[in-house]
């Protein structure tokens, strides 16, 4: 196998995740490349969270394979933290009664040698892994700004900062690639930025990102290529801009069928017959919607 250093760190090959008759997820290529920052958005329920299941192990997808630096993984959470895939998730996972620092050292045990006996027996071995260790998670805090924190209950945490614990912890297990999964989500205007800086600043560090959100500002700003899921497949894929003037994208966001799409005459007469109806404006209303991303879809995923 020949693995260059521009050869892609993810390679998803025609993922596909089927639940019962529902497929979440369908045929889905994607590379991310050493150095980038790749967005991946895509209206509720689209797949975008089930295609970071199948990155991970924690799904097997029915169909397709994925890889990392041209290796492919073992749909297996663990093997694929040890190759070096990290994540954070979209409901927050962490250790709630362990302290900042605890949550941060049990993301690192992937990377620490030191076995069962040497932990038990707590030789000079596991003594000098286990400083190492505390010394790396403390590094990590201090880049995430949590190392005031250290000693806090992770419950006690401020939403924003439980956030940033999670990819603290996901940072520790030393990925070169990391999975944000709305990281986000609940944070205000503030803490979306600095979130922001922290992405760039891991990417700086040698990790390359692959970021689900629905703050499109966030996206925008920060990724060198994005691709747009809507229902389970891969609609768009390219810069920020091309993203942005795609109007496949803005009909996908607002749930309105595009131009050629079936459909789209009715919807046209329907929206025509609504405006001679109605005196209020809805163009503004709806395109903040799309930047915040809080369309609502249809239950059924169609
Ligand atoms: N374990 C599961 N079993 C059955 N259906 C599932 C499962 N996980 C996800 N789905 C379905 O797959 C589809 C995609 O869901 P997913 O959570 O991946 O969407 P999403 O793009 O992450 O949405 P959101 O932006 O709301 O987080 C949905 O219809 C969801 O109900
Ligand atoms: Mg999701």
């Amino acid at each position: 196998m020949t693995t260059t250093t521009t050869s892609p760190v993810l390679t998803a090959t025609g993922v596909t995740m089927r639940f019962g008759g529902l497929t979440a997820v369908q045929a889905v290529d994607l590379d991310v490349h050493p150095g980038e920052i790749v967005g991946l958005i895509g209206p509720n329920g689209a797949g975008k969270t089930t295609f970071f299941n199948c990155l991970t192990g924690l799904y097997v997808p029915t169909e397709g394979s994925v890889a990392y630096r041209g290796t492919v993984l073992p749909p297996k959470p663990h093997l694929v933290t040890q190759a070096g895939i990290a994540r954070t998730f979209q409901n927050i996972r962490l250790f709630a009664n362990m302290t900042v620092l605890e949550n941060v050292l049990v993301g690192r045990h992937t990377r620490t040698k030191e076995g069962l006996w040497s932990a038990l027996l707590r030789g000079p071995g596991f003594k000098r892994a286990e400083a190492a260790s505390k010394a790396r998670a403390m590094e990590l805090l201090e880049f995430t700004g949590l190392a005031d924190k250290a000693d806090h209950l992770s419950r006690n945490l401020p939403y924003g900062e439980q956030r940033k614990l999670e990819i603290a912890r996901a940072l520790a297990s030393d990925p070169g690639l990391l999975l944000l999964d709305e990281p986000t989500a609940g944070m205000n205007p503030q803490e979306t930025r600095a979130t922001e800086e922290l992405v760039f600043a891991i990417r700086d560090l040698g990790t390359a990102v692959l970021v689900i959100e629905h703050d499109m500002r966030f996206i925008f700003n920060l990724c060198d290529r994005v691709a747009v899921l809507v229902q389970g497949q891969k609609l768009v894929e390219g810069t920020s801009e091309v993203v942005q003037s795609d109007e496949r994208v803005i009909a996908a966001y607002l749930g309105t069928p595009f131009e050629g799409a079936p459909g789209a005459e009715e919807a046209a007469e329907v929206e025509a017959a609504e405006a001679g109806a109605t005196t209020g404006a809805t163009g503004g209303a709806t395109q903040d919607e799309a930047q915040r991303g809080t369309t609502a879809r249809t239950e059924d995923g169609q």
